[in-house]
């Protein structure tokens, strides 16, 4: 598979200018040119950058709840699993944060397609460090595993889950207790990031779109 794209608006004279679109493109869309050739590109406004994929993953503080096993093995799978390549500030569009790894991203995720909403629906990866009142800080263990393993109410009422959760519901027990231990014992950071919203609604953060597109008329 290819690398992934990202494409981000840079136009200030459309009904989307204050808002910093870009897309990520799993393959580019040979059907673009099709539009292309037709006098529209539905890329005009997005500019190309590049994701930062983090496999880098903070220190856990120590805690007189959970052994040291546990620990690093829930960093192992955290970074393993690429959880600060989303939740991680800047990392959706290639500026990533190390001050603030899991700390949430103000770059939100479109799902559903730009091409389609000129407001689409956005949701913004959440501060996964235990702040009491921008991250985690309230969760308990259960609902850290649940989230981990089936996601959200929200999640599943959606036709793409944005965050992976269906790829890591065969994950243990062990292992996914070892995930909410290790981001139980993180610093907090402070971080709070927008509110998600629902399509048609508009937001003033910027997002990305994840998309993988086939070709109608390959040549
Ligand atoms: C592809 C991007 C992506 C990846 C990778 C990802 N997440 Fe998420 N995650 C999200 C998004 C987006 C949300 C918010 C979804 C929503 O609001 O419905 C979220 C929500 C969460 C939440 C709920 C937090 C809250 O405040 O509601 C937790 C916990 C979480 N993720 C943990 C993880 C862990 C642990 C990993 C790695 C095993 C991970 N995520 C990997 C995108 C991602």
């Amino acid at each position: 598979m290819n690398f992934p794209r990202i494409f981000k608006t840079n136009s200030v004279n459309t009904a989307r200018s204050p808002i910093q679109m870009v897309s990520v493109s799993l393959l580019l869309a040979l059907s673009l040119s099709a539009c292309e050739t037709a006098g529209y590109s539905p890329l005009v406004d997005y500019e190309q950058l590049s994701p930062a994929s983090i496999f880098a993953t903070p220190e856990p503080l120590p805690s007189p709840n959970y052994s040291t096993e546990q620990l690093s093995r829930g960093r192992y799978m955290v970074g393993m699993l690429g959880c600060g390549s989303c939740h991680t500030e800047g990392a959706l569009n290639g500026t990533p944060d190390a001050a603030k790894l899991l700390a949430g991203s103000s770059t939100g995720i479109a799902y559903t397609s730009p091409f389609i909403d000129d407001n689409p629906g956005v949701v913004y990866p959440p501060n996964l460090t235990p702040d009491m009142e921008t991250g985690l800080g309230t969760w308990t263990m259960n609902q850290l595993v649940e989230m981990v393993r089936v996601g959200t109410r929200d999640h599943s009422a959606r036709s793409l889950p944005v965050m992976p959760w269906p790829a890591f519901s065969g994950i243990t027990n062990e292992d996914a207790f070892s995930i909410a231990a290790y981001l139980k014992s993180l610093a907090p950071v402070r971080n709070l990031v927008p509110a998600n919203v629902e399509p048609g609604q508009r937001t003033n953060g910027e997002y990305i779109h994840f998309g993988i597109y086939q070709s109608r008329n390959p040549q």
